[in-house]
């Protein structure tokens, strides 16, 4: 059978795979019409992916030691969705933000950069969870 852990891990790589996949489509495929769109939309569900996850994740400990939010993989969980959510956020706040280009890249890129590393690690944590 399915274990709730199972459930939580495949969305939670799933969503790194995501946020590699949209910083290399903006990245690399620039140049086409079509990079914003799906840069936009493709990491709008990304963040939904991580979110559910995140609540599969709190469901999961609920049910068990209700333990919330007390050993790192929950921290460093916790600092990715919320990294992640802050770099959609200001990816969509770009208009009103007033930033120049070069500052808006350091911010955004910076934000997707941690995201990406604390998730890479929450994924180990994880493993060693389990
Ligand atoms: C980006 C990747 C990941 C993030 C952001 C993440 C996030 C979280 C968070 C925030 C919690 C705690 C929820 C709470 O305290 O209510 C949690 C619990 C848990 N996660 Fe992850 N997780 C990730 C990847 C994984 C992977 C890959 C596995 C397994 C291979 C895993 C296994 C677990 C388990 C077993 C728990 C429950 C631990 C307990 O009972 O205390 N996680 N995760
Ligand atoms: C998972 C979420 C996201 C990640 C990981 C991400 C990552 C990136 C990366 C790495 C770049 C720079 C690529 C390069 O030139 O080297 C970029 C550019 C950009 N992103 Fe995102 N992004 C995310 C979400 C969003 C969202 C939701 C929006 C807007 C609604 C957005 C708007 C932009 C814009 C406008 C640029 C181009 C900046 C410029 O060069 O002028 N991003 N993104």
């Amino acid at each position: 059978m399915v274990e709730l852990w199972q459930i939580h891990a495949t969305f939670m790589v799933t969503g790194l795979i995501v946020v590699i996949f949209v910083s290399l489509i903006a990245r690399f495929f620039r140049t086409k019409p079509w990079w914003f769109r799906v840069h936009r939309i493709v990491a709008t569900l990304g963040l939904i992916i991580v979110l559910v996850g995140f609540l599969t994740a709190f469901y999961m400990v609920s049910i068990t030691s209700g333990l919330h939010f007390t050993i790192p993989h929950h921290w460093t969980g916790l600092s990715a969705l919320i990294f992640a959510t802050l770099t959609v956020l200001v990816g969509y706040l770009r208009p009103r933000l007033h930033l120049s280009r070069t500052h808006f890249r350091w911010i955004h890129i910076g934000l997707a950069f941690i995201t990406a590393i604390l998730m890479l690690l929450n994924i180990i944590f994880g493993f060693m969870l389990v």
